[in-house]
């Protein structure tokens, strides 16, 4: 039997998607402006979704047999299209202001701290708020705070930037064994917490990191080593034996230092289905332990949007002039430049991303 197809026009492009598409889905295979934030919604993630109102969409014809439009804003990424359906997004002034509500909203107890944020630079809601966001605040009371739970020596939780979106529980839940994890308080108090302060050790917990929205959960390996858009992310892979890895990665280098290992990720920020047919979760071992350039096969820099502030100075198609050295010297010359000779930011006998921990400024040249 053939798939049914249901016409769905969002923001006046008319689309036809398979029956139980969800708007959000829709709107993605349009793209570009017509594509609602989601700040919880993670297509790979069983149950994502609903939490946040990010992707609130008008729906002002709810469908051909019924053309009435609904009455509220609904979230676009657990509402699923009906044939003939007409949607609102970027065109609605009514959408605008509710998402720069939303934006407000969770700016209220977010700290403004991206100046030292590991996640600056790769955040969605820096980039909401760049967006959608308003200046300044009318919130005039203190902020939440939290007491710092402690989730071992791999993972940094800052609660006092989650934003509740609930994927960290998810992946948990979903990728590892056990979970040692998840909301608890209810309300104003609600926070991220392990019960009775238990380490997050799972062999796929480090994916936590990459599927949290905001620097809320972030790596302690690279914690404070460098700033994400002074590295330069390549594309990489390896063997990994453990079979629910893809072992395709990301490595945020800074000259032939490898800071960081990241999972790659997709145009809506999501981990990047893998060339081995496997979704692109990886491994702790992958993610922590391989730490050099000798672990990977490189495949060349990976693609950066352009409107990323990590496109500066990251060049996808550069053309090397051909080498001549190691004809010249008969043997392949082993790597000329030291970075610390074109760089001063930290001292020479230094290598920040061997530093166990976070850097401190004495790790740094004043
Ligand atoms: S820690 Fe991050 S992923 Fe987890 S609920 Fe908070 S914002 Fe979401
Ligand atoms: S992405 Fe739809 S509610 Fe959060």
């Amino acid at each position: 039997m053939s798939e049914q197809l249901f016409k769905v026009t969002i923001d006046n492009i008319t689309i036809e998607v398979p029956a139980g598409t969800t708007i959000l889905n829709a709107a993605r295979k349009i793209g570009g402006d017509v594509t609602p934030p989601a700040m919880c919604y993670y297509s790979k993630l069983e149950g994502s979704g609903g939490k946040c109102r990010t992707c609130l969409v008008e729906v002002s014809k709810g469908s051909e047999k019924d053309p009435r439009p609904m009455p509220k804003l609904v979230a676009s990424c657990r509402t699923t299209v009906m044939d003939g359906m007409e949607v609102k997004s970027a065109t609605s002034p009514k959408v605008l202001d509710a998402r720069a509500g939303v934006v407000e909203m969770l700016l209220i107890n977010h700290p403004l701290d991206c100046p030292i944020c590991d996640q600056a630079g790769e955040c969605h809601l820096q980039d909401l708020s760049y967006e959608h966001g308003k200046n300044g605040t009318r919130y005039e009371f203190q902020r939440r705070t939290f007491h710092k739970v402690d989730l071992g020596d791999k993972i940094q939780l800052h609660m006092t930037r989650c934003i509740l979106c609930y994927r960290c529980v998810f992946t948990a839940d979903q990728l590892t064994e056990t979970r040692e994890h998840g909301v608890l308080d209810r309300g104003d108090h609600a926070q991220i917490a392990t019960f009775i302060q238990k380490n997050l050790q799972n062999d796929f917990i480090g994916n936590v990191i990459d599927v949290c929205p905001v620097g809320a959960l972030t790596d302690k390996t690279f914690r404070f080593k460098n700033r994400v858009w002074f590295t330069k992310p390549v594309d990489a892979h390896r063997n990994c034996s453990n079979p629910k890895c893809c072992g395709e990665v990301q490595l945020w280098m800074r000259g032939d230092e490898v800071f960081r290992v990241t999972a790659r990720k997709d145009e809506w920020g999501e981990v990047k289905e893998a060339s081995n047919g496997k979704t692109g979760w990886i491994c702790n071992e992958c993610r922590f332990d391989k730490k050099h350039t000798n672990d990977w096969v490189i495949e060349g820099p990976s693609h950066v949007n352009r409107h990323s502030v990590i496109s500066q100075g990251h060049y996808e198609h550069l053309e090397k002039p051909q080498e001549f050295l190691p004809e010249l010297m008969h043997r392949q010359p082993r790597l000329l430049m030291d970075i610390h000779s074109a760089s001063e930011v930290n001292k020479p006998d230094i290598e920040l991303s061997e530093i166990k921990g976070p850097a401190h400024s004495t790790d740094f040249n004043k």
